[in-house]
């Protein structure tokens, strides 16, 4: 009999999509989680996530979607989706303490024939060394045997109108060959592709692979964007020429430094299982670095553009336009807006602030002044720093107005008083 109880553990950016689609392909969905306000928000039809709309949660409750953050009212379940946050610890390690938990709670709730399946980013061996013997112990059951577990990360792109959940091939692995059968028998009625990994291992690792790739990358092309304006080459014109080729190149941009939940944090779970084997992986570690100065690069660049109108950082009047992580989403989390209204603060700036995604803005729990007029705002700033274009910019307009702009990524038509990263 097919699986029809779905519970979703962690109703964030990767749990609530996956509820929404799972609730759409005819499951009975309940989703667990421990923070109140994001539950009482779904039950009264409020979405707190970029990619799900009110609408769809009030369809979903519709076709009898509920969430909870009471573990007993969770019920049993044929199949529970862990999609938990896996952040870094203070020693920039990974911290499971949030898969741990629950995963604990899945062990309390499983069943026989249960299917777990973790997709929160974590190292390989995650799911087989630490995710089955919780669950073993919780449930007196056998991974294999009395219940199924996998692994199928998720790839949700935050914002990208193109590529949701339903039609992004969904990898899975088992931790033995009839886990993968269920994952794959239950995933593959919630997408269109499922792509089979050997076990759970390989699909922990092509997550990981996947976003250390992007990682390097960014790296790679940060590094030329400073030696690059030294050699006096301009770089974004030597990327549009290098992806005419239409084999062997993808192009990667340089900005000002990598933000959100993945690049900046689960390479280093990469980087903290290869230390375990005695040496670094140091790709990883040069990318981080490289890529944790880029906000410190950008103050420079600010500094030395005010310089050139002899003006100094002291008393300056700078507005940072767009400071979420990523273009056209609300998501603030790991920023580089961050560290870099933190730098031009402490050299004495008066840092303001533009998004229309952020109607509040704190750095160092201090209020950043938020410009509700953004053309009065551009055209009475000393320094403008573009930091994500969102799409309600209109950037002719921003480099005729803005006295002096620094466009960290590239996408200014040409002005006389605009400079590219
Ligand atoms: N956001 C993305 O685009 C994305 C993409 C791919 C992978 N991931 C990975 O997916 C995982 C989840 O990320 P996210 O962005 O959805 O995080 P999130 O912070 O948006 O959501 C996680 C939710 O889990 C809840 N939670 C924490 N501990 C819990 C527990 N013990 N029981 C129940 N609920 C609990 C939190 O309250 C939160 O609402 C992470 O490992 C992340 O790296 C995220």
């Amino acid at each position: 009999m097919p699986a029809e109880d779905v519970l979703v553990i962690g109703l964030g950016y990767v749990g609530l999509p996956l509820a929404v689609q799972a609730a759409r392909s005819g499951f009975r969905v309940t989703g667990y989680d421990t923070r109140a306000e994001i539950v009482d928000g779904l039950m009264a039809g409020r979405s707190h996530v970029d990619d799900v709309t009110d609408a769809e949660v009030a369809g979903m409750l519709g076709r009898g979607f509920r969430a909870t953050a009471d573990e007993a009212q969770a019920g049993t379940q044929d199949v529970i989706v862990i999609c938990v946050p896996t952040p870094l610890s203070v020693a920039d390690g990974p911290d499971l303490s949030a898969v741990r938990a629950a995963t604990q709670t899945a062990g309390r709730l499983l069943r026989l024939g249960t299917l777990v399946s973790l997709e929160s980013t974590t190292y390989p061996g995650t799911t087989e060394e630490v995710v089955r013997p919780l669950l073993e112990k919780a449930s007196g059951l056998t991974a294999g045997i009395g219940f199924s577990l996998a692994f199928s990360p998720e790839r949700i792109d935050p914002g990208n109108p193109d590529y949701g959940f339903r039609n992004t091939p969904k990898i899975v692995g088992g931790v033995t060959p009839s886990c993968a059968d269920a994952a794959a028998s239950f995933y593959e009625r919630i997408c269109d592709q499922v792509v089979r990994a050997k076990s759970a291992r390989e699909a922990e690792m092509a997550k990981l692979l996947e976003n250390t790739y992007r990682h390097v990358n960014i790296a790679l092309v940060n590094e030329m964007a400073i030696f690059c304006r030294e050699l006096d080459v301009d770089l974004w014109d030597a990327i549009r020429c290098a992806a005419t080729k239409p084999f062997g190149f993808q192009p990667f941009y340089p900005g000002p430094g990598v933000g959100g939940h993945c690049i900046p944090i689960d390479p280093n779970y990469l980087s903290y299982k290869v230390r375990t084997l005695g040496y670094p992986f140091r790709f990883v570690e040069l990318a981080q670095e490289i890529n944790g100065r880029m906000p410190g690069y950008v103050t420079e660049r600010a500094a030395d553009l005010l310089n050139r109108n002899a003006q100094p950082v002291n008393g300056a009047r700078v507005l940072l336009l767009g400071v979420t992580y990523k273009r056209d989403i609300a998501d603030q989390r790991e920023s580089p807006a961050r560290p870099i209204a933190r730098k031009l603060r402490s050299r004495g700036a008066a840092v303001a602030y533009h998004d229309p995604y952020v109607p509040e803005w704190q750095v160092d729990g201090q209020t950043v002044p938020r410009a509700d007029d953004l053309e009065a705002a551009v055209a009475a700033a000393d320094l403008v720093i573009l930091l994500q274009p969102h799409q309600a910019y209109d950037l002719t307009q921003l480099g005729r107005t803005a006295r002096l702009m620094l466009d960290t990524r590239g996408v200014t038509p040409d002005a006389p008083h605009v400079e590219a990263l």
